[in-house]
């Protein structure tokens, strides 16, 4: 029998390891984008982690305005919109590389080889981007302002891109090829991953998921090519830093910390295709 048939909020619960009062769980059919209807969860609620699924996205958000390919024949697309633990802005941007070393961490029991991360939020697997992050903030205007973060994850299982557009057939592959297992459970891997991911986030303050980000980071000791403010620059990997920011090598040896978004990093230079 195929486990991989549908969503449900039950089959997810039964493998959490995290009290069911703590979160609330929306499955749905199809959506424009779930980092949306987290917010709109967790607003509601604000007690609770908000959790959005779904199998279909019409308009997945990507990082710098890019969209994010959501229709591929299995496809997991979800959000997680909560408080953060730590009340400090500057901290708010370590969610992304919680999130990715949650998942290359249960992507060891899913497939055989590691999965790699290309700072700062696309996960690679063989060769190919199989996941992005995308991390959003705002501030709760119903309780005094308290920030909320918005975390959403889009995973390619299995399928193929061919009604993806070509910046995305370049660079997108998946975890499984073209057909997902005959024993893979979609409910039990978002539910591994939301244990994973509640791990990291209650223990925020010890930073235990930045070695993790580290030892999985895509390129280190490569010479790689990135934008500043748009102006392109050069630099060989060397790791990241106590604020998961990407440290480069300058050619005149000096070490240059990357911040978040005034970089622009592209994916392709990552792409590694497996000569037949
Ligand atoms: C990127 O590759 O730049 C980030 C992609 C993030 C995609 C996920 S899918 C679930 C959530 N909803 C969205 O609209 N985007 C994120």
């Amino acid at each position: 029998m195929v486990k991989n048939v549908e969503l449900k909020r039950a089959n997810i619960s039964k493998y959490l390891h995290y009290d069911q009062d703590l979160l609330n769980v929306q499955i749905l059919h199809e959506t424009v984008s779930t980092n949306d209807d987290a917010k709109k969860l967790h607003l509601n609620q604000s007690e609770a982690i908000a959790l959005v699924a779904t199998n279909k996205q019409t308009a997945g958000r990507g990082r710098r305005g890019k969209s994010f390919y959501s229709e591929l024949a299995h496809g997991l697309y979800f959000s997680f919109a909560f408080t953060p633990q730590s009340p400090d802005p500057e901290e708010f941007p370590m969610y992304t590389i919680l999130a990715a070393a949650a998942l290359v961490k249960v992507l060891e029991k899913y497939v055989p080889e590691p999965a790699s991360i290309k700072w700062v939020n696309d996960i690679f697997y063989q060769g190919r981007k199989v996941s992005g992050i995308l991390s959003e903030m705002g501030l709760n205007f119903q309780t005094d302002n308290t920030p909320y973060i918005v975390v959403g994850i889009g995973i390619n299982f299995a399928g193929v891109f061919k009604q993806a557009d070509e910046d995305v057939q370049a660079v997108a592959g998946t975890l499984f090829g073209e057909h997902i297992p005959h024993e893979f459970d979609q409910n039990h891997f978002l539910a591994d991953f939301i244990n994973a991911f509640l791990d990291f986030h209650f223990t925020f303050q010890s930073k235990n998921f930045l070695p993790i980000y580290e030892k999985h980071l895509l390129g280190i000791g490569e010479k790689v090519f990135y934008k500043m403010d748009g102006k392109s620059q050069s630099g060989v990997i060397k790791g990241i830093n106590d604020k998961g920011n990407l440290l480069v090598i300058k050619e005149d040896e000096s070490v240059e910390a990357l911040v978040g978004q005034a970089i622009e990093f592209g994916s392709k230079q990552f792409v590694k295709d497996k000569i037949p």
